[in-house]
């Protein structure tokens, strides 16, 4: 495998099936990953694991990331929330690819309840491989951080109202 950047990886307790079958398919293709939990099934709250891959990504600290919850749905929520981030729910090798092509994809979000883990394995080799097109696809990132921008810029101008 031709990626050589690490990877953050985090899941709640409904994802830790598919986020352990992950890290040995990382490990398998030589892929550094750098585990946030949780380590088991006990319930935890997903936006906690969320957190710590969001935050890697946003500040920089590592290039890339994976979010694995019961749909996907509760991670994708949280980690968007994250300057910088662009978390991608996927749920076939299409939409991984075109999350990497069309909207350089920083965190690869995955369903365990609604993914079988071959498929799963499938998206993620392709999300890793898979490089950004650029061109009309920056023009329309660099508005998405825009807007990024100017929310924080209000943030800013309101505090204290
Ligand atoms: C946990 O039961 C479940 O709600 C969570 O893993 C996720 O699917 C939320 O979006």
């Amino acid at each position: 495998m031709k990626f050589k950047t690490k990877i953050a990886i985090a899941s709640d307790h409904a994802g830790f099936g598919l986020k352990n079958r992950i890290l040995r398919y990382l490990a398998e293709k030589k892929v550094e990953a750098v585990d946030f939990g949780t380590d088991g099934r006990d319930s935890v709250d997903y936006p906690d694991y969320a957190i710590e891959v969001a935050e890697s990504v946003s500040k920089g600290k590592i290039d890339r990331g994976i979010l694995i919850c019961g749909t996907g749905i509760g991670m994708s929520i949280t980690a968007n929330k994250f300057s910088g981030v662009r978390a991608a729910l996927c749920h076939n090798t299409a939409t991984a690819e075109a999350s990497r092509r069309h909207n350089d994809a920083n965190i690869l979000v995955l369903g365990e309840r609604v993914l079988d883990e071959e498929t799963a394995v499938q998206i993620v080799g392709i999300w890793l491989e898979t490089d950004f097109e650029a061109g009309r696809h920056q023009r329309r990132l660099d508005k998405i951080r825009a807007i990024e921008k100017d929310q924080q810029a209000a943030g800013r101008s309101s505090e204290g109202c």
